[in-house]
């Protein structure tokens, strides 16, 4: 049987850890706030943002809430970024992606002070991140490193396997497994033999896309496996990009869906918004 890797346990520590933190800092008269900014109204997104809200109200940190209409337009976007680049009171700057399909993402990502950006999506964070110099790392990627190191599972000199390579998750999680001296191969939709390859892997992260795809027949005996999918099944049950009842008796630990990744996002924001603050506030 393998170990359930509890994210919901792990994030409430993580979540926790950063309202001591965030009280320490209030008794130095020291306050945090992030700028949440959503454009339009897609369903998922109102959920993420509803929840990066609720954890700021947790953990103290004020959110500066900005819900735009969907036909926004960039340069109103890009005024709103700006504004909360120069307000000192903002710590960090989060806007909810995807933005519509009239709106340049990169563009509004890169107007991002990088000492603001939370999310860890600029380009000066992404290369940071590469050459292993302090700055923000992005959350979901982070967040999993997290479950793996406060489970007890070594990283160092093991095979990891990253299914996926999207510049949110697989591309980063690629970079920090091997910040944690892995031994790491990226897959991804071009990718040859790639159950042998998945087969090879002590640690295999599937942030592939599609519903159930990885089963057992991928999974070495043994193995450690993080899922970052999340899909509704035919029955409307959140599942995973595993199929976790048939990978759950050869791996060794296996996150759940819901319950593993998901909640690690939204405590690694938080954790981030703490490190703004360290690091470059006032
Ligand atoms: N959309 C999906 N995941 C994320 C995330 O981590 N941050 C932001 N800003 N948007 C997202």
């Amino acid at each position: 049987m393998a170990k359930i890797i509890d994210g919901k346990k792990i994030s409430a520590e993580i979540k926790d850890e950063v309202k001591e933190e965030v009280a320490a800092l209030k008794k130095e008269g020291k306050e945090i706030a992030l700028a949440v900014i959503q454009v339009g109204a897609d369903p998922a997104s109102s959920v993420y943002v509803r929840n990066k809200k609720r954890a700021c109200e947790y953990t103290g940190i004020r959110s500066v809430s900005y819900e735009l209409p969907e036909e926004t337009t960039q340069e109103e976007l890009m005024k709103i970024v700006k504004e909360c680049n120069e307000d000192a009171a903002v710590n960090g700057i989060l806007v909810q992606l995807p933005l519509p399909k009239h709106i340049n993402e990169d563009e509004v990502l890169l107007a991002i002070d990088p000492k603001k950006d939370v999310d860890g999506f600029h380009p000066v964070s992404v290369g940071n991140m590469v050459i292993g110099e302090d700055g923000f790392l992005p959350c979901t990627p982070a967040g999993i490193i997290q479950l793996l190191k406060r489970s007890g599972v070594e990283i160092d000199g093991k095979e990891c396997v990253v299914i996926g390579r999207s510049n949110i998750v697989g591309k980063p999680m690629s970079i920090l497994l091997l910040r944690e001296n892995g031994t790491v191969t990226t897959c991804h939709s071009h990718t040859k033999n790639l159950k042998e390859i998945c087969k090879r892997a002590d640690i295999l992260v599937a942030a592939i896309g599609k519903p159930k795809f990885i089963d057992d027949s991928y999974v070495k005996e043994g193995a450690v496996v993080i899922d970052v999918g999340i899909h509704r099944n035919e029955n409307n049950k959140l599942c995973g990009d595993v199929d976790f009842d048939k990978v759950e008796p050869v791996a060794s630990a296996i996150t759940p869906v819901p319950g593993g990744v998901g909640p690690m996002t939204i405590a690694m924001l938080m954790k981030n918004c703490v490190e703004s603050k360290k690091l470059f506030g006032e």
